[in-house]
């Protein structure tokens, strides 16, 4: 990868100048020369500066100048930039340029946080690069453009700069694994792949196999997995970034590798993308490969209870009553609401066997919520309200965006059982989201404790203005401010 501050001002082989639709001017350079040959483009091509616009051409020193429109000021937020400078460099990427020089003039710049423009910079900078083409033959993975970011010294910030190059590469190591197909990512091949994560970024895992995991009570997980050939696993990952600090965050990300349904088996159109139902678990991998590298100051617990749902003779069936490390037992009434057995036994583990303070849950969890929110915001759940500001203030570092959905008295009986201590579904198909939330909540010991459903927002087949196609990567950086912010 190759990003920096740019040494010199304007003087890449390729520029691009950002441009907006106000009455004048509409874009701002410091260099008078080039304002003339700008301006005059502007005029002879009737450039509005509109969110969209991308228009280029040559000056009289043969540089590329691209010009991207950025919609109205008053409009301009720090997701309009983001969007702005992919398209910047993908431009200069179709143009087959050399390097770019990426012009972030202070009057542009001014209207936002400064830490927040240079990191979300160096983030767009690898979302843009994002390739997976493991699986192509004979394709090649495409060179990153050199970019070159020019910002004046008052408004660098190395340290955001820094992290925003971490995230960018913690944000690939996320997709891959949601990307990677499920016969090659399996609960044995995940696990393997967090050991090795964690020997390169600082962070300390232990994985317990299906014995093991039996030998720990851990029920639930087994029921959901015991259809496949590919046995679950129990990872642990610990990174203890603020050693003076006894507060430790626990974070279960959902990690079921595969979702046939199981018996209540999925209709084909839905089961296609499935292998993306580790989005959860693949976050909570990034996040603490992310922390670890920037060396934060959180002592964080990651676990996945990952498995397989799938069918055979062995299968665990509608109407069965399992148990589950806490001890619970739990009617299963839809073998497809198999991501909140999993977290029970993760979520018990974390509270009962690491004593954590805090419980945070991640999952690709119900259909419901991409009806409730569509593939645009995640949705999220706390027990505590006051804990729901430092989501949204997470979440605003990074412009993705989450809601906050409702918990409480009335919801909780939705998961009342008459036969065992709870069950995996609420009434039909009403409040969904909620009900899951209230499931999983069962097994948190009134821990202050936040629930992320994050299927609409993990993985796009349609493609993303600003995400790759795909996974998308999209909560894993929510997940790692939140964790900053929880220690
Ligand atoms: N993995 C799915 C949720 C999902 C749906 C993720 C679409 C990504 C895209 C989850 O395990 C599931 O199947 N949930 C059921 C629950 C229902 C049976 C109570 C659902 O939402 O339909
Ligand atoms: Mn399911
Ligand atoms: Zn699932």
């Amino acid at each position: 990868m190759s990003l920096s501050y740019s040494p010199s001002y304007a003087q890449a082989t390729c520029l691009v100048i950002f441009t907006y639709n106000e009455l004048e001017p509409k874009f701002h350079v410091q260099n008078n020369e080039l304002t003339t040959e700008i301006q005059d483009i502007i005029n002879k091509l009737g450039l509005i500066g509109n969110k969209g616009e991308c228009n280029y051409f040559y000056n009289k020193n043969q540089q590329l100048i691209i010009l991207v429109g950025l919609g109205h000021s008053l409009k301009l937020d720090t997701y309009r930039l983001r969007v702005g400078i992919k398209k910047a460099i993908q431009q200069a990427q179709a143009l087959n340029q050399k390097e770019v020089e990426l012009i972030l003039e202070d009057e542009l710049i001014n209207r936002f946080d400064i830490e927040s423009v240079n990191r979300l910079v160096a983030e767009t900078y690898h979302i843009s690069h994002y390739q997976f083409n493991n699986y192509k033959s004979g394709s090649e993975t495409k060179e990153p453009i050199k970019t070159l970011v020019s910002i004046s010294d008052n408004y660098k910030n190395h340290e955001a700069f820094y992290e925003g190059q971490v995230l960018g590469d913690a944000l690939k190591v996320s997709c891959d694994l949601i990307n990677i197909p499920a016969n090659d990512l399996y609960p044995e091949t995940l696990a393997e792949k967090a050991q090795i994560l964690g020997n390169e970024y600082g962070f300390e895992t232990t994985i317990f196999n299906e014995n093991q995991c039996a030998e720990m009570g851990m029920e639930a997980l087994l029921a959901v997995g015991r259809a496949s050939n590919n046995q679950p696993r129990f990872i642990v990952m610990k990174y203890y970034g603020k050693p003076e600090s006894d507060k430790v965050i626990g974070v279960a990300g959902k990690g079921v590798t595969y979702d046939t349904g199981g018996l209540s088996l999925k209709p084909t159109d839905f089961m296609e993308h499935m292998k993306s139902d580790m989005g959860g678990s693949a976050f909570t991998i990034g996040a603490i490969c992310a922390l670890a590298k920037m060396k934060a100051k959180v002592n964080v617990i990651g676990v996945v209870a990952a498995c397989e749902n799938n069918v055979s003779a062995n299968a665990y069936k509608p109407g069965d009553i399992i148990g589950s490390m806490s001890g619970k037992t739990i009617e299963v009434l839809n073998t497809d609401a198999e991501g909140r057995l999993t977290l029970a036994d993760a979520v018990h583990y974390l509270v009962d066997t690491e004593k954590v303070d805090t419980v945070v849950n991640i999952a690709t969890l119900t259909g419901a919520v991409r009806i409730a929110l569509g593939d645009h915001r995640g949705g999220f759940i706390t027990n505590q309200d006051e804990l729901a500001p430092l989501v949204y203030s997470a979440a605003s570092k990074t412009d993705e965006y989450m809601w906050q959905l409702p918990i409480d008295d009335v919801y909780r009986t939705h998961v009342d059982s008459e036969i065992a201590d709870v069950k995996n579904t609420g009434i039909g198909r009403l409040s969904g989201t909620i009900a899951a939330a209230c499931f999983v909540e069962r097994f948190v010991q009134e821990k202050p404790w936040i629930h992320f459903d994050v299927s609409g927002v993990a993985f796009t087949k349609s493609g993303h203005e600003y995400y790759p196609k795909g996974a998308t990567g999209r909560s894993m950086r929510t997940l790692y401010h939140l964790l900053k912010l929880l220690a």
